[in-house]
C-alpha cells in the first residue's frame, strides 16, 4: 500500500509557488528522502502532507486519509519531528515522554513501560532522569524524536532531524531512523538537505527545487537518469580474473576497471551491457560467482540534477 499519494500538491504563498503541482508516492514501509536545498519547499510540503496547511491546488491522501479534513485521524498514526521541536527543559526524559503520552492517547496502564523503552531504544535510559536543560543537542533530539514515535505511528515525518548537529550525534540519530524503520517497520518521510545521510539511509528519494520535482528514484535509478556511469562488481573464479578482464576491456562502454582479489569492479553507461557481458563470461568459460550493482554517489546526481534545472531556468 502507498503511504502517502500526493497529486498536483501545490501551495502558494501570494505570487511564491512554495510547493508546485507535486505528484508522488511514499511507499509504506521504506525511508524515503525528501532533498532539496534551503527554501526548496520541504517543511511546507511536510505540513500539507500533515494538515496543518491547506493546499492552493491539487492533494494528497496519507494512510488513507485527507489531511485537510481528518488530519486529527492522521495525527494519532503519525508522528511528527518539526524543523524547531520543543521539548520542557525543566522537565527530566521521563516526564516530557509521559507527558506526550497523555496527548497521544497512550494508554495509561502502557505508558511507563513505553516511555522506558523508547529510552532504551535511543540510548537515553542512564540520562533519564535528568532535566532535558541539561542535555546535550544530540540528546535533545533524540528525546525528541522519541517523542515523535511514542505512539508507535506506522508513519513519521522527521524534518532536518540533523541540520544543528555535529557528525556523532548525527549518526546517533541516524541509528534511531534504522530502528524505527527496521525494527518497528515504520515508514519514514526524511527531510534533509544531507546527501550522504539520504544515501545511507534512503531506499528512494525525491529531488526538489523551488518547489518542483525534478528527480525521483533509488540512487542508482537517479544516477541512471542523468546519464551517470553504473558501477558493478562482479566475482569470478580465482584463476579466471585475468580472462574476464580480457572479455571486459573488448566491450565497448566499460570503464574504470579495476581488480580486488576476485571481484572486478567495472562501470558501464547502459544496464543492457550487462547480459551481453554475462553472455560473453559464459562463453568463454567464465565461471561467475556474483554481480552485483553499486551505488552512485547521490552526490554527484544532485549536482547533475541541480545545473540541468539552473540551465533549464
Ligand atoms: N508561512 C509562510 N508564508 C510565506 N512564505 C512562506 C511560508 N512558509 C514558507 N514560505 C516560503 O516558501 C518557500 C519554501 O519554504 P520551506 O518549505 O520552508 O523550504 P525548505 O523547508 O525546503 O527550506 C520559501 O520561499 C519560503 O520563504
Ligand atoms: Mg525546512
Amino acid at each position: 500500500m502507498d503511504a502517502i499519494i500526493t497529486e498536483g500538491l501545490s501551495k502558494h504563498f501570494k505570487e511564491n509557488r512554495a510547493v508546485n503541482e507535486l505528484s508522488f508516492t511514499v511507499q509504506e514501509g521504506e525511508v524515503f528522502g525528501f532533498l532539496g536545498h534551503n527554501g526548496a519547499g520541504k517543511t511546507t510540503t511536510t505540513r500539507l502532507l500533515n494538515g496543518v496547511l491547506e493546499p492552493t491546488n491539487g492533494g494528497c491522501t496519507v494512510l488513507g486519509f485527507n489531511p485537510t479534513t481528518q488530519g486529527e485521524l492522521l495525527r494519532q498514526k503519525t508522528g511528527i519531528l518539526t524543523e524547531t521541536p520543543a521539548l520542557d527543559e525543566r522537565l527530566n526524559a521521563v516526564d516530557n515522554l509521559t507527558m506526550f503520552a497523555d496527548l497521544y492517547g497512550v494508554p495509561r496502564a502502557d505508558v511507563k513501560k513505553r516511555v522506558l523503552d523508547m529510552l532504551g531504544s535511543f540510548d537515553l535510559a542512564d540520562r533519564a532522569t535528568e532535566k532535558v536543560g541539561g542535555y546535550s543537542k544530540g540528546m535533545k533530539q533524540r528525546l525528541a524524536i522519541a517523542r515523535a514515535f511514542l505512539h508507535r505511528p506506522r508513519l513519521i515525518f522527521l524534518d532536518e532531524p540533523t541540520s544543528s548537529l555535529d557528525p556523532i550525534s548525527s549518526r546517533g540519530v541516524h541509528d534511531m531512523i534504522r530502528h524505527i524503520s527496521q525494527d518497528e517497520g515504520a515508514t519514514v518521510f526524511l527531510c534533509t538537505h544531507n546527501l550522504t545521510e539520504a544515501q545511507r539511509l534512503c531506499h528512494r528519494v525525491a529531488v526538489l527545487e523551488k518547489g518542483r520535482l525534478v528527480a525521483i528514484g533509488t540512487p542508482s535509478e537517479l544516477g541512471a537518469q542523468v546519464g551517470m556511469a553504473l558501477k558493478y562488481h562482479l566475482e569470478v573464479g580465482e584463476s579466471q580474473i585475468r580472462e574476464a578482464k580480457s572479455v571486459l576491456d573488448g566491450v565497448a562502454g566499460v570503464s574504470e576497471l579495476t581488480i580486488d582479489g576476485t571481484v572486478l569492479r567495472f562501470s558501464i553507461t547502459k544496464k543492457d551491457t550487462i547480459p551481453d557481458i554475462l553472455a560473453m563470461l559464459v562463453n568463454r568459460g567464465v565461471r561467475v560467482y556474483g554481480i552485483e550493482a553499486g551505488e552512485s554517489a547521490l552526490e554527484d546526481i544532485y549536482f547533475a540534477l541541480h545545473n540541468a534545472e539552473v540551465n533549464h531556468a
